[in-house]
């Protein structure tokens, strides 16, 4: 008997049979021949056949599918007997196929992976039948919530792009659609009892923040207002489209911070019955939150929460909760009032009280409330879960504090980060967050162990949209990384491995290219920033999707590689200073980003600079020089704060020597620092760039005939970042460092 089922199983093929699906399922096992797909399919469903999946198929393989009451090419049935919501067997066979599932969702991510695997083999084979190996794919989901957020208070999509939103979700099997429907920029939702949240705080000026379309979408002509808000009407058909896919939708309503926008509506609401207004100089600030002294407050908020749960049969309702300031609460007569009566010994305590409220009320309406892990300040009531954002260590609290947490922690998921090295990525806010960190995220830590490793629901991605201004960079900042964050929370830890998932993930990014979908291509790797070499160096690049057929292609020149320029194929061998400049052309004809490096061919005996070193301070802005003794003197042979190996907390350097110029030219030059920094050339300011700031660049324009100049360049350092850049200005408005071949030990 044993030997038999051996054999039987050496016969299937014991292995795991890789197939192009994103998530990896969890077995996969290969049977002889294979099924020929018909243009029309035949089916037939002993449960009720869900419409929308009769759409999928046509919109997304071009299939259509027929239903039967004789033997159909695909069966699809419930099997009670599977453990997992969410589970499904597919069997695909010579002479047809079998979906069985758990349940309704486990039948929407069985027809998911069967479309997949369809669209797949259609662009691998286009002019082919569509020919599918016979196999045996069993499947279950890690996770009950494998969510994904998305901010429409900082920019506003329409609402039939929010259900393709939801569309990305269905088609790699996540199931949480958290609506960010309310912040400080602007109020998305309409509220019959409160008319002023749609006609006045869904509508707005600029924040001085960037990328707002407020020229272009003028709500009237000649007022810069931007903004847009979802009527109760389409709210039902969005919540009724995500049903449809097994796509719970979360909403969200903020409070008592990240308010302005219905506070500007509703000023009395607010602790000074002002709107908060924000003072020019101050570059990013948190609003004043809800006045939790003032009855009217819980009026409005329980009023608008009522609506939202008419809207909304999601089990939790997310209430926000994060980033409040409290200071407006310590000086209002009434929350003074209101922490008295309570016996609140501060407003941490506050806004604990003020949480527990909202909770009461949303239990009451038979629903739970759901917040972001600051909700924990002050002590939850049971119950209530948490959204650990802050990295784990919220969520690890409340886990083992006996609450349901769902992990969103902004180093793995915060897909509003660029993704990649920042100096070649467009979009995105720093630090980065590449495809691999999101691949790496597990909602549970090693350090979780026991019970509360069950009060993990599962995990989310946010992806906030200050800086998102339209669809096509929202899908940029999603692709690749949403498919790496849905294999991160359906398949089980030890199924999981970067290798083999990067060439499904990149057949999957074809697949969705083909439906119109943008998104991030990956760039070449091997690449160093910067070279300094005597006589000869080499370069050599990686091409991550070679087996996609993607091409390199590369220039020295400083020009931007296109169809046209040379593709690389071996190591590249420089005698001479050069710019490389590379992009992936991926197999659909696109390209990715270009990257950069700089080769300098550099003689140390006459190439470089002095660079003094003086430690001291505090400075708010350059010291004077002239008055200071250098720490150390040191040759060195660039500009930056990395050209001197030991530095104290503050420090100033400065850099002496001369620069050659090829040409007689105006140059536009540049200073780029954190803190401040000074460019002399013969003795006169070009750039004065001073005072204690995160990273700031200045420019300044000569006029300098072919031959030395004098160079001085100074720098000092207050706290937190350090950075020095010294360069010129291409005529694209790129920023090209100086090189290094051209800065000289001024002779003595
Ligand atoms: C958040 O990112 N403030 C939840
Ligand atoms: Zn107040």
């Amino acid at each position: 008997m044993r030997m038999i089922s051996l054999l039987l199983m050496l016969f299937v093929g014991m292995g795991y049979a890789e197939i192009p699906v994103i998530p990896r399922p969890q077995t996969v096992h290969e049977q002889k021949g294979s099924y020929v797909v018909q243009d029309s399919m035949t089916v037939k469903s002993d449960m009720s056949l869900n419409p929308y999946l009769i759409d999928a198929f046509r919109e997304c393989a071009g299939l259509k599918l027929l239903c039967t009451n004789a033997s159909p090419d695909l069966m699809l049935s419930k099997d009670a007997a599977f453990e997992k919501i969410g589970s499904y067997k597919l069997v695909i066979e010579p002479d047809g196929m079998v979906l069985s599932a758990k349940d309704r969702s486990g039948m929407i991510y069985g027809m998911q992976t069967l479309l997949q695997l369809i669209t797949d083999r259609q662009l691998q084979h286009p002019n082919d039948p569509v020919e599918l190996r016979a196999m045996i794919i069993t499947d279950a989901p890690r996770f009950e919530w494998r969510g994904m957020h998305l901010d429409v208070s900082r920019h506003f999509y329409p609402a039939d792009y929010i259900k393709d939103y939801i569309d990305f979700l269905v088609q790699h099997k996540m199931n949480v659609f958290h609506w960010h429907l309310t912040d400080d920029q602007g109020w998305r939702i309409e509220i019959n009892a409160y008319p002023k949240l749609t006609k006045v705080a869904a509508w707005r000026k600029g924040t001085g923040q960037q990328d707002w379309n407020y020229e272009i979408e003028a709500a009237e002509p000649g007022e810069p207002r931007y903004g847009g808000f979802y009527t109760q009407e389409e709210v039902r058909e969005i919540v009724d489209y995500a049903q449809q896919r097994g796509v719970t939708i979360v909403p969200e309503i903020e409070m008592p911070g990240h308010s302005w926008a219905a506070l500007y509506a509703y000023p009395e609401l607010s602790c000074s019955g002002e709107p908060w207004v924000k003072p020019d100089s101050v570059v990013f600030e948190f609003s004043d939150p809800f006045c939790a002294g003032n009855e009217q407050t819980f009026e409005f908020l329980e009023t608008v929460l009522d609506e939202v749960i008419n809207l909304f049969p999601s089990e939790f309702i997310h209430i926000g909760g994060d980033e409040a300031k409290k200071s407006p609460w310590e000086h209002c007569r009434k929350c003074q009032k209101r922490m008295q009566e309570k016996g609140l010994d501060n407003v941490h305590e506050l806004q604990s009280w003020f949480i527990r409220r909202i909770q009461k009320f949303v239990n009451s309406r038979g629903r739970r409330m759901i917040g972001w892990d600051e909700i924990l300040q002050g002590g939850l009531a049971p119950g209530a879960a948490v959204m650990s954002w802050r990295g784990f260590a919220g969520g690890l609290q409340a886990a083992r504090a006996g609450h349901d947490v769902v992990m969103a922690p902004s180093q793995f998921v915060y897909l509003n980060r660029v993704q990649g090295d920042p100096q070649f990525e467009p979009f995105g806010s720093r630090p980065a967050l590449d495809v691999k960190t999101v691949y790496g995220f597990d909602p549970i830590p090693a350090e979780l162990s026991g019970d509360a490793q069950d009060h993990i629901l599962g995990g989310q991605g946010c992806l906030w949209t200050e800086h998102i201004p339209d669809t096509a960079r929202l899908e940029y900042m999603l692709f690749p990384r949403l498919l790496a964050l849905s294999e991160a929370l359906w398949t089980q830890p030890d199924s999981k491995s970067y290798d083999h998932f990067y060439p499904r993930m990149a057949r999957r990014l074809l697949a969705l290219s083909g439906q119109g979908v943008n998104f991030r291509r990956p760039v070449p790797g091997g690449l160093p920033e910067r070279v300094l070499f005597k006589s000869d160096t080499s370069v050599t690049l990686v091409n991550p999707l070679k087996t996609l057929g993607a091409q390199v292609h590369y220039t020295l020149d400083g020009e931007k590689p296109d169809v046209d320029s040379p593709v690389y194929s071996e190591t590249v061998r420089l005698t001479d200073s050069a710019v490389l400049k590379a992009r992936l052309r991926f197999p659909d004809g696109s390209f990715s980003n270009t990257i950069r490096a700089l080769f300098h061919k550099i003689d140390p005996a006459v190439n470089g600079l002095m660079c003094e070193y003086y430690a001291g301070g505090p400075w708010v802005q350059l010291p004077d020089f002239a008055g200071l003794n250098p720490l150390r003197t040191e040759r060195v042979q660039e500009i930056g704060p990395d050209a001197v190996a030991h530095r104290d907390d503050q420090y100033a350097l400065r850099f002496t020597g001369e620069l050659t110029i090829a040409h007689d030219d105006t140059l536009t030059f540049y200073t780029s620092s954190d803190d401040g920094s000074h460019l002399i050339i013969n003795g006169k300011t070009i750039v004065m760039n001073d005072g204690v700031h995160g990273t700031v660049t200045k420019t300044g324009r000569v006029y300098l005939t072919a031959g030395r100049h004098d160079l001085c360049v100074e720098f000092f350092d207050a706290q937190y970042g350090q950075v020095l850049e010294v360069g010129t200005l291409t005529n694209n408005g790129e920023n090209l460092p100086l090189s290094p071949s051209n800065l000289y030990f001024k002779e003595q």
